[in-house]
């Protein structure tokens, strides 16, 4: 069956109709077409935008409270001047096309059912829940202990390995960075460098994947999606996109498109992290819409405290006037219970309150 394949190589086969099972039932298409829809977004939101060198000088309180804010308001905000070199993440970006570009034989040997595999190539978003498939291919890798999963990544392209490992381990930097500054943000480290480098050790050893993304153009983009809406489940995403347009947010129940900058990535807070922030900071939904022209690539990078480890609120943030909102939780229970639909994440975290 071609269509286990994915979506690009339905357009390599010069697909002109989206099939079927690709097809959302008419409430939850996203009508790019149609601007009077509720689906649609309607206008561009300008994101926070995090100058992450002045983090590190002279204004670092004022920048804390700004980081606050976007945490709070939107649960995204996009960083700049974060000291990945243009090199890392052009050179992750072209090898990332290329390796899309390489026959479907060669991209196929990775795909698997197995959820825990070092690598998986595969299609859709859950491809064993989805009711109608998503049109997004995608790459998984899991990034941490690098050491041990290195070998079992990708080495077609040749420089695949060399330059995702550069690229995984320059983000997992950045993302200890952007927590440091987080749990100064929400408060509970001030003066407790004990406090602080506890919970930055536990992230540093903690769980990092990569979803290396492909939209291929769709020929029908008012009836399908490249990702359902949905929240991630870690602390942080960070996510580096091209210049084609794609992914929303959810804001005051509206859409919003987030506007590509180049070089920038794109922040959002994870499950996880509201959990940890005892609701203070909320995950968001996003969703990416295609478009019938461009294809369209990003790689989110996703970290988290470690797969057998528990989420629990931070007991720095519970007192009389802040009761413990969410129940502790592992990792495995977590990831089992929720799924593509935000209903029962939702509810998931009700229940655990
Ligand atoms: C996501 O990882 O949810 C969004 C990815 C994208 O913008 O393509
Ligand atoms: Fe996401």
């Amino acid at each position: 069956n071609q269509n286990d394949k994915g979506v690009k190589q339905l357009v390599d086969n010069g697909i002109e109709t989206v099939p079927k099972k690709y097809i959302l039932p008419p409430s939850e298409r996203p009508d790019i077409n149609n601007s009077e829809h509720p689906n649609v977004a309607k206008q561009n939101l300008q994101l926070p935008i995090i100058d992450f060198s002045d983090l590190f000088g002279p204004n670092r309180p004022q920048v804390i409270q700004s980081l606050a804010n976007a945490c709070e308001q939107f649960g995204f905000f996009q960083v700049v001047n974060h000291g990945i070199s243009e090199d890392v993440m052009n050179k992750m970006m072209d090898v990332s096309g290329r390796f899309f570009d390489l026959p479907i034989e060669e991209r196929g040997k990775y795909m698997t059912s197995d959820m825990r595999a070092a690598v998986r190539y595969g299609t859709s978003f859950s491809q064993t829940k989805d009711k109608v498939l998503c049109w997004r291919d995608f790459l998984k890798l899991i990034c941490h202990p690098l050491p041990h999963y290195l070998p079992h990544w990708p080495d077609s392209p040749l420089d695949f390995r060399k330059v995702a490992a550069t690229y995984a381990e320059e983000t997992k930097h950045l993302f200890i960075r952007l927590m440091e500054s987080i749990l100064e943000s929400l408060g509970i480290v001030e003066d407790n460098q004990e406090v602080k480098d506890n919970i930055l050790k536990e992230l540093e050893d903690g769980s990092q994947l990569m979803a290396v993304n492909f939209y291929p153009p769709c020929p029908q983009p008012d009836l399908t999606l490249g990702m359902p809406p949905h929240s991630d489940y870690g602390f942080l995403t960070l996510l580096l996109q091209d210049d084609v347009e794609g992914l929303q947010i959810q804001f005051q129940e509206q859409w919003f498109t987030v506007q590509p900058i180049n070089n920038a990535f794109v922040v959002n807070i994870g499950d996880h992290l509201e959990i940890f922030s005892n609701g203070k900071y909320k995950s968001v939904l996003h969703r990416v819409v295609v478009n019938s022209s461009k294809r369209r690539r990003s790689i989110a990078s996703l970290h988290s405290i470690s797969f057998n480890g528990t989420v629990r609120p931070s007991p720095k943030l519970i007192d009389e006037a802040n009761p413990k909102r969410y129940a502790d939780t592992d990792f495995e229970t977590f990831l089992a219970y929720i799924s593509t639909k935000e209903t029962k994440r939702k509810s998931f975290l009700e229940s655990r309150k």
